[in-house]
């Protein structure tokens, strides 16, 4: 069978307290011990992978992104986008809130996918690395520099080179002579 390179993984959240005060009912289970949902009584659905209500940030975190991570030492790109309706989770599960003001068992994505490169890197002293870093906030159309505030609201535009190589417009002349070196 052909590998599919697209894993998609689902995430029930809890109910919120004021959902819970104004008597919201849950509605999506997962079936223990599988990777599936339940909608309603009869609906089921299968994902790579289900995380129910009770599910750690660690645990999303450890099973669908770390080996991810991994691969990107090893020179693979990888992309990891949440998508849902408003209220669902996405910014919780990836960790975009204000870091400083997180609990440690409480941060997501983006602080583990940080902190885990400089980790490994800090184990392997044999090898030159450099790290390189955007944040950019997609929002309809436009698209922000979260980490450079001048150029916030510039047209940002995402290319991508014919060495394969994706980013800012601005970074090809940099990036490609790193690259040639
Ligand atoms: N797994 C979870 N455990 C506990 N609380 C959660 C969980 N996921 C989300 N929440 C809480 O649910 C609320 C909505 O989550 P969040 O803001 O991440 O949604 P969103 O998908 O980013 O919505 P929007 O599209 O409006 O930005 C927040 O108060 C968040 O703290
Ligand atoms: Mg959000």
């Amino acid at each position: 069978m052909e590998e599919i390179p697209v894993r998609v993984a689902v995430r029930v959240r809890p109910l919120l307290c004021k959902e819970i005060l104004h008597d919201h009912q849950i509605c999506v289970r997962q079936i223990p011990n599988t990777q599936q949902v339940i909608i309603g009584k009869d609906r089921i659905f299968t994902f790579d992978f289900v995380f129910g209500k009770n599910s750690t940030q660690d645990e999303v975190y450890s099973t669908c992104i770390k080996p991810l991570v991994a691969s990107l030492m090893e020179g693979y790109n990888a992309t990891v986008f949440a998508y849902g309706q408003t209220g669902s989770g996405k910014t919780y599960t990836i960790g975009g809130g204000h870091i400083a003001s997180v609990a440690e068992d409480r941060k997501g994505i983006i602080p583990h996918a940080i902190q885990d490169p400089f980790q490994s890197l800090s184990q392997n002293s044999s090898v030159a690395f450099n790290i390189k870093v955007s944040y950019i906030e997609v929002y309809k159309e436009d698209l922000r520099d979260l980490l450079e505030l001048e150029t916030s609201i510039k047209n940002l535009q995402i290319r991508e080179d014919e060495k394969g190589n994706t980013g800012k417009e601005t970074d090809f002349s940099e990036f490609n002579q790193y690259v040639s070196e």
